[in-house]
């Protein structure tokens, strides 16, 4: 088991496919990053992939969420999830994905067996959709939506509030969730290469709950400690609403979560330092590694894993980190 100096078990890998997106969220900046990776060789491969997860499930990993970037850009995404089905029946696959492609890919998704989809929407107003994420697309992340449920999926929405910008559509967000019977997650914006747009937006949750709390009672729902969201039921009505608060509450206590990038480097927090990340690449890519010398490095580097996140005025300075390299 992957169990870190601090007795926390991980069992959730995410997997970064690519730092591709077809869109351009203000909170995430894509077009601004220079270090992109071009070169197909850059990036592991499928092959890798699969190498990777065989390892990963040998020690422990049984959930496994594909984000990006957007994961469904990178090419045969589609493809990779059915070459899944059926060979790790202990690993939950999930995806995390802005919707975009998601309709024309569902089919094949479903039939790789996914279930589990996490859906980013941030406005549900076309004009404030194109200033958050400079893509007209509304629409077509709304049809995903749609096409999810149709499958008896219940997607979950997750929806950055950004103070000054979306922030007015909170409860036009929890009458989304009471609609469709949705789960929508209020997620707190993190310091990532944001133009400097934090300081101003950042709204903590607590705001965001008062403003809920005026037209509706939220009842704290149980839940796994494991996972990241508060969740609550909004009292006579479906639904759930959920504030991931990982600026004024942060969750590391519970962590269990590790991070692959898509060129191969293994991350124990979203916020590790680029000089502290771990090139798995480096050790694919020479035969003299073995798996188990591979297992064995995970293991290993795992102990090194930091208590907590760092502290607010620490991460505001943390400007090479960005959200499409990490997957988020
Ligand atoms: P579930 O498996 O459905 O619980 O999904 P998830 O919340 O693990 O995944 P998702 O990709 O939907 O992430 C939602 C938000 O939670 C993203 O903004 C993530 O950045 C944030 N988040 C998830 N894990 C962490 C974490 O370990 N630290 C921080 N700071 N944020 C996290
Ligand atoms: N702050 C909070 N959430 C963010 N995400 C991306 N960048 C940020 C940020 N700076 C979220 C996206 C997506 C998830 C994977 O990460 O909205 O839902």
């Amino acid at each position: 088991m992957l169990v870190d100096s601090y007795n926390r078990v991980h069992n959730y890998l995410r997997i970064s496919l690519t730092d591709k997106c077809n869109l351009n969220c203000i909170y995430c900046n894509p077009n601004s990053i220079t270090n992109r990776l071009e070169k197909a060789s850059q990036i592991l491969g499928y092959d890798e992939l699969l190498r990777l997860i065989n390892i990963f499930s040998e020690i422990g990993i049984n959930k496994i969420r594909f984000t990006g970037g957007e994961p469904l850009v990178r090419k045969g995404a589609d493809d990779f999830f059915e070459s899944l089905k059926n060979k790790y029946s202990d690993i939950t696959f999930c995806i995390t994905t802005n919707g975009i492609l998601l309709e024309e890919k569902l089919e094949n998704i479903i039939n790789s067996g996914i279930r589990k989809i996490n859906i980013s929407l941030d406005s549900l107003n076309n004009d404030c959709f194109i200033k958050m994420t400079g893509s007209s697309e509304l629409t077509r992340v709304l049809s995903s939506i749609n096409k999810v449920q149709e499958h008896e999926i219940n997607p979950k929405i997750n929806t950055v509030i950004i103070k000054g910008i979306n922030d007015n559509e909170i409860l036009d967000f929890v009458g989304f969730a009471i609609e469709r019977n949705l789960n929508v997650r209020f997620i707190e914006f993190m310091p990532f290469n944001c133009n400097g747009i934090w300081n101003k937006g950042f709204m903590p949750y607590t705001e965001v709950k008062k403003i809920i709390e005026r037209k509706f009672i939220l009842v704290k729902a149980n839940q796994d400690s494991s996972e990241v969201a508060k969740d609550y039921k909004i009292e006579g009505n479906p639904g759930i609403i959920s504030f991931i608060t990982p600026i004024s509450e942060h969750f590391c206590e519970n962590c269990s979560r590790l991070r692959l990038t898509a060129d191969g480097s293994l991350k124990f927090c979203l916020f590790t330092p680029e000089d502290k990340k771990i090139d798995l690449k480096i050790y694919l890519r020479d035969k003299n590694y073995l798996d188990s010398d591979i297992s064995q490095i995970i293991v290993s580097a795992i102990k090194n894993k930091q208590p907590e996140r760092p502290d607010i005025d620490n991460l505001v300075q943390l400007k090479n980190l960005n959200m499409l390299k990490i997957g988020g």
